[in-house]
This record gives C-alpha cells, sequence and structure tokens, in this order.
C-alpha cells in the first residue's frame, strides 16, 4: 500500500464528465471542512496536492487523482453548507444519483464524520442513504486530534454514539477507522483497508 506517485488528472461540473477509466476509485464524502482534501494531502503526503482551507465550501469540482497510476482518490465538494455561493452550492440528491449510484469503478465511499463534534443529523441521513442503496462505506473519523475539554465530549464518545445511532436505527456496521490529519493517526490503516478493498 506504497505510495510512490499522485497526479492530479482533473476537475469534472458533472458527474458525467469523470474520467472514463477502469480503475478503482475511493470518493471522499462528508460535511464541509470535515477535512476531505485534508486527507488526500496527508494519505499521499504532499501538501498541497488537494486545496484545502479553513472557510468551508473549497472543493467545488469532482477532482480525480491517480495514485501509482492505478487506483484513484476522488475529492469531492462537501455537503452542508447552507452559505456556500449560488455556483458552489451542489443539489446534493442529483449528485449522488449522478455519481454514486453510476460510477462502476467505484470500490467504496470514505464517509468522513468529524469525531470532534457529536453525531449531526446530516451524516447519519448521508450513512443511512448510502446503506439503503447498497453502496460500500468506510467511516474515516477526521480530527481525532482535537481533544475536548469541560462540557463537549472525546472523539472516542463522538464516534461510539455515532456507531450506534446508525447500527440501531438503520442497522449497518459499516468498517471505520479514527485518522488525525494533523498528526498522520490511521494513515497507514486506512491505505491498507483500501488496497484490501481493491484486490477483493
Ligand atoms: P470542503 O472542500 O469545503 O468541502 O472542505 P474539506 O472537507 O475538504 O476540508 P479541508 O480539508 O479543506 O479542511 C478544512 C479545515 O479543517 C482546514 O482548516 C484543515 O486544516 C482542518 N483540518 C482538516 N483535517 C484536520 C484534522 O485531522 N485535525 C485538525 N485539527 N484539523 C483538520
Ligand atoms: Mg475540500
Amino acid at each position: 500500500s506504497k505510495i510512490k506517485q499522485v497526479e492530479f488528472v482533473g476537475s469534472s461540473v458533472r458527474p458525467k464528465d469523470c474520467p472514463k477509466d477502469e480503475r478503482p476509485e475511493f470518493a471522499m464524502l462528508g460535511r464541509s471542512n470535515v477535512g476531505k482534501s485534508s486527507l488526500i494531502n496527508t494519505l499521499v503526503r504532499k501538501k498541497e496536492v488537494a486545496l484545502t482551507s479553513k472557510k468551508p465550501g473549497k472543493t467545488q469540482l469532482i477532482n480525480h487523482f491517480l495514485v501509482n497510476k492505478s487506483w484513484y482518490l476522488v475529492d469531492l465538494p462537501g455537503y452542508g453548507f447552507a452559505n456556500a455561493p449560488e455556483s458552489a452550492r451542489m443539489d446534493w440528491s442529483s449528485f449522488t444519483k449522478g455519481y454514486f449510484l453510476n460510477r462502476e469503478t467505484l470500490v467504496a465511499v470514505l464517509l468522513l464524520v468529524d469525531a470532534s463534534v457529536p453525531p449531526q443529523k446530516i451524516d447519519l441521513d448521508c450513512a443511512n442513504w448510502l446503506g439503503r442503496n447498497n453502496i460500500a462505506m468506510t467511516l474515516v473519523f477526521t480530527k481525532c486530534d482535537k481533544m475536548k475539554g469541560g462540557k463537549g465530549k472525546r472523539p472516542d464518545e463522538n464516534i461510539k454514539s455515532f456507531q450506534e445511532l446508525i447500527s440501531r436505527n438503520y442497522k449497518i456496521h459499516p468498517p471505520w477507522i479514527m485518522t488525525s490529519s494533523s498528526t498522520g493517526l490511521g494513515r497507514d490503516d486506512l491505505l491498507l483497508h483500501m488496497s484490501q478493498l481493491r484486490n477483493y
């Protein structure tokens, strides 16, 4: 699962403009600002192959990154960002139909969930939607470095609550992984996990 090379292949406005290719891919899905683009940079150990920002709404297109000339990481715009400019706002339901349901080379969706906050309805809904549509997903909990003091819950408690909710309400039990793009936590585990999924 070693990364020797990564190249930015291109941006697509619409799902049907994505590269026509047989090579397998993994898509980063999650709320704006959850850390999708940061995780790509962490995985490939490059600072700015995917552009990141403190402000939500940074990624606005479907961006394909080819790894080791053999598989893709796909950076997507985030959902749940109400204040995005009109041009940046996505119709999430048409997008999911267009991309997640029709992209034959999609091995799994990496559903990124912020571990520094309690479970959010929009993320639970998203996991439910993927589950109901039989789309393979791995839960990737981000920002696990952010330890909350005082009233806030710790990342491991938020993660446990999230899993209990989707398991009880939607009967889904996806594989999951704790990560931090700040410390590199979970990087190697996630790469290994993806290599196992590719080889099934
Ligand atoms: P959109 O493109 O707007 O959908 O956002 P995104 O999900 O791609 O988020 P992005 O990677 O741009 O990161 C958003 C902010 O979160 C940036 O300020 C990152 O530095 C920060 N961030 C991302 N991952 C982590 C993490 O693991 N820990 C901490 N502490 N901050 C993180
Ligand atoms: Mg982004």
